[in-house]
């Protein structure tokens, strides 16, 4: 087995330096390569990193023998050229958040990555963090007995995008959170929100996911708020969880509340909500950066070929419900179901153009059997 994993990063603007940072600092890792169309990042990746491949094309990384894997942190609407044209060269693709513009362009990734056996893996980095681990552990092991609801709110004044909506941008965060601690996906979803600086691109949203087992979540985004707010509350029948992420240390409280409905009760005059008001507890968290947790995890599922915890199946989710969740806007905030059916034609051979990037377009090899990609809604 190989020791040790060749990493390319393409884009390198306000994120990729975070994932080349990350990359450099794994003892089973070297960053090998740079890729970037603005030559001014170019120019500064240089003086940073001396040594390491630095290139405005990015064929010249895909098409190197020498690289493993390829990490991609350009803006959405190239994420399906890139990551497809690394994934023929069979290379191990990581992809930020969101995986892709559509759902049929997640599902084409995914696919891909099974046919090749390559580790597709996306950038849902909080389920890489330890206060979602934890919230996660006490949620599976009934601590704050059912589940009831998830409230999200991820507000800051900007940066507004002009190509993608608030609810693109920030929610998948917030929405791979939910479908982690959860454990299943949201059979509908509800989205109403408003555009204020460019005509048609919403700058605040608030989303409701519906479960079909009785789960509730919303999700408030906004590029619109003079505060950045980055919090979470699970609500259980027992007790309830507040995750604040801009807390330095105490990001979890735990609080021992809860509302009762008395069991039995013969007049309207006897019923009385019982309102429980116990301890709150914060729990010793372990200081890890997620992203380097994240890397880390990219690198291991290469090895082993296991699944990663944020495979093309999550990043496929996410997209799904973030095209119902637009269907809805534009719908005015109605209802829109989600059919994670999968219907993946069998042995079929796609060509997968690689558009933006014109020059020339890439087709799959012939495909033999069709892929379970396993979606359940619940
Ligand atoms: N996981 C997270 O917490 C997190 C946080 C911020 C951003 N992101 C994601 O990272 C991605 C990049 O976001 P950003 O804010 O860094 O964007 P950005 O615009 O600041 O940087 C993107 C860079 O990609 C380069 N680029 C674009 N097309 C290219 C191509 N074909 N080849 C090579 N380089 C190319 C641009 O020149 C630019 O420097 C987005 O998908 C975003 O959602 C993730």
């Amino acid at each position: 087995m190989r020791k040790t994993t060749n990493v390319a990063v393409i884009g390198c603007g306000y994120w990729g330096p975070n994932l080349i940072r990350n990359f450099r600092s794994l003892p089973d890792c070297n960053l090998v390569g740079i890729c970037d169309t603005k030559q001014e990042r170019l120019s500064h990746m240089r003086n940073m990193y001396p040594g390491t491949k630095v290139t405005s094309d990015y064929r010249e990384v895909i098409e190197d023998p020498d690289i493993h894997a390829i990490a991609v942190a350009t803006p959405v609407n190239s994420h399906f050229d890139l990551a497809s044209a690394a994934l023929l060269a069979g290379k191990h693709t990581f992809i930020e958040k969101p995986m892709a513009l559509s759902s049929a362009e997640c599902r084409e990734l995914a696919e891909l990555g099974e046919n090749k056996n390559l580790t597709v893996m996306v950038g849902h980095t909080f389920v890489y963090s330890t206060p979602v681990m934890k919230i996660k552990e006490i949620v599976d092991h009934g601590d704050i007995g059912e589940l009831l609801y998830i409230s999200s709110q991820r507000l800051n004044l900007g940066l507004f995008q002009k190509d993608i909506n608030v609810a693109w941008d920030l929610a998948p965060h917030d929405v791979s959170i939910i479908l982690f601690v959860m454990g299943h996906a949201p059979s509908s979803v509800n989205c109403q929100g408003k555009e204020h600086m460019h005509s048609g691109v919403e700058g605040v949203t608030n989303m409701s996911l519906n479960f079909s087992n009785g789960g509730f979540a919303t999700v408030q985004s906004s590029w619109l708020d003079p505060n950045k707010v980055r919090r979470m509350t699970f609500v259980g029948t027992k007790r309830m969880i507040l995750y604040d992420d801009n807390e330095p240390l105490e990001k979890i409280k735990i609080y021992d509340k809860r509302v009762e409905v008395p069991p039995h009760y013969d007049t309207f005059a006897e019923f009385q909500y019982a309102y429980h008001y116990g301890d709150m507890y914060a729990p010793y968290l372990n200081q890890v950066e997620p992203l380097k947790a994240q890397c880390q995890h990219f690198l291991d599922c290469i090895k082993t070929g296991e699944k990663p915890l944020s495979s093309g199946i999550e990043g496929l989710q996410v997209v799904q419900i973030l095209e119902a969740a637009s269907e809805s806007l534009r719908m005015g905030g109605s209802k829109v179901d989600i059919d994670y059916a999968l219907d993946v034609d069998q042995g079929v051979t796609r060509k997968v153009m690689v558009r933006k990037a014109g020059k020339r377009s890439i087709s799959t090899p012939e495909r033999g059997a069709s892929i379970e990609l396993g979606l359940v809604a619940r």
